[in-house]
């Protein structure tokens, strides 16, 4: 356990967060990573601040976040052509935005990114009263989907005359003069779609990124994972308040068993994302009522991998990368991904392990009502007895339970 003082670079955070909703269902690889550098060339091209630049670019690295929790059902298509999703992913994603710590400002680039320079987008702002961050975001936006996607699939040339013809189409209608002509101007630059290509973008964008030292604290990163978790739980109907159930019971355990403050924060943050890696899940299989198929329980299987694939990009959340993603391993070497067992497993591995059993036993599913406590116990005894979790640690958990 490492003493000294927490803090977490913003950037790292952010960008391994948007490779969650860039792999949810029904996205395609990269899109937010583009997106964010595409905003980010035209924001230094036109001069900006060093503040607008470093807001602009973490906009546009979550520009849809409103898109991944309940909208994950729709395709990034069918949302950026149906107004009523339109408007919907923007109103949620500025929600979400409005709990993170990021500048207040944020959230209004979120929520405008599909206003039309003519006034006829979804909340008919029009021309100087879109903010200029939200109309970058916006123009960037489209010309990753409509172009760079099928540059993706050729691996070819980009098709100038045609983002040209384009442009010349949206000028004055869709975006503003001004950025059509930047954009223009960044085109010309062989090195734009060097740093765009599939296999660059990633490390281009840690050569770039503004505001790299930019840290934040416990508090901070608390608050993110809160909003993340509400974001997980509302991808099903049937999860809405899981990984929230997970948290609280986590916090309680914690300090039941006699964790510093601040143990018992990091545990609280690693309960609150350890579902993270099922926004790669599609929903029909998360949500499926029957019996599931193997290729559809396999899948289900990869989101732990995924949430530690995803948390273990930032430096300084190791362990709770570990905490997040072990907790369907189990002490016998029967769980997954990684059939880790009682000689690597962690007692805080054990703790978010057990509060995920209790509570997904005690919460209603699709197939059938929610458990009492003392049958959800019931259950969990056996599983002890049988080593695959620690008998020690679940009567800890249980004289807990039974004083809630
Ligand atoms: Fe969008
Ligand atoms: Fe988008
Ligand atoms: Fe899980």
């Amino acid at each position: 356990m490492t003493k000294t003082k927490l803090s977490i670079k913003l950037g790292q955070l952010i960008s391994s967060l948007s490779l969650a909703l860039d792999i949810s269902e029904n996205r395609y690889f990269g899109h937010s990573r583009r997106t964010a550098y595409i905003a980010y060339s035209i924001a230094v091209e036109m001069g900006l601040s060093e503040k607008e630049i470093i807001d602009i670019y973490y906009g546009a690295l979550i520009h849809d976040i409103g898109m991944a929790g309940q909208m994950a059902e729709y395709t990034v298509k069918e949302i950026h052509f149906d107004n009523k999703l339109k408007k919907e992913h923007c109103e949620l994603g500025g929600d979400i935005v409005s709990k993170l710590p990021l500048d207040r400002e944020v959230i209004k680039y979120i929520t405008y990114h599909h206003e039309e320079w003519n006034g006829d987008g979804v909340f008919g702002l029009k021309k100087d009263e879109i903010p200029l961050p939200a109309q970058i975001i916006h123009i960037s936006d489209y010309f990753e989907l409509f172009f760079l996607r099928k540059l993706e699939k050729s691996e070819g040339n980009p098709d100038i005359d045609t983002i040209k013809k384009w442009l010349d189409s949206s000028r004055d209608k869709n975006f503003k003069g001004e950025l059509c002509d930047v954009l223009l101007s960044i085109m010309e630059k062989e090195k734009f779609w060097l740093d765009l290509k599939f296999k660059n973008i990633r490390q281009v964008l840690d050569l770039i990124e503004p505001g790299k030292n930019t840290c934040i604290n416990m508090y901070g990163l608390k608050k993110i994972s809160e909003a993340f978790s509400i974001i997980i739980d509302s991808k099903s109907p049937f999860t809405y308040r899981h990984s929230q159930g997970i948290s609280n019971l986590t916090r309680k355990f914690a300090i039941y068993l006699g964790y510093s403050p601040r143990m018992i924060e990091k545990l609280e943050i690693a309960a609150n994302l350890h579902d993270l890696g099922k926004l790669t899940v599609p929903n029909d299989i998360l949500e499926k009522p029957g019996k599931l198929t193997k290729d559809e329980f396999r899948i289900i299987k990869s989101h732990p991998y995924y949430t530690k694939l995803i948390l273990k990009q930032v430096e300084g959340l190791e362990d709770i990368a570990e905490w997040a993603g072990n907790h369907h391993e189990k002490l016998n070497g029967k769980g997954y991904p990684e059939k880790l067992n009682y000689e690597t497993l962690t007692r805080e591995d054990q703790i978010i392990a057990l509060a995920d059993i209790y509570q997904a036993l005690t919460e209603d599913r699709p197939y059938r009502k929610g458990m009492e406590a003392n049958r959800a116990i019931d259950i969990m005894l056996n599983m002890a007895d049988n080593h695959y979790i620690s008998k020690e640690l679940l009567l800890d958990f249980k004289q807990l339970v039974f004083s809630m």
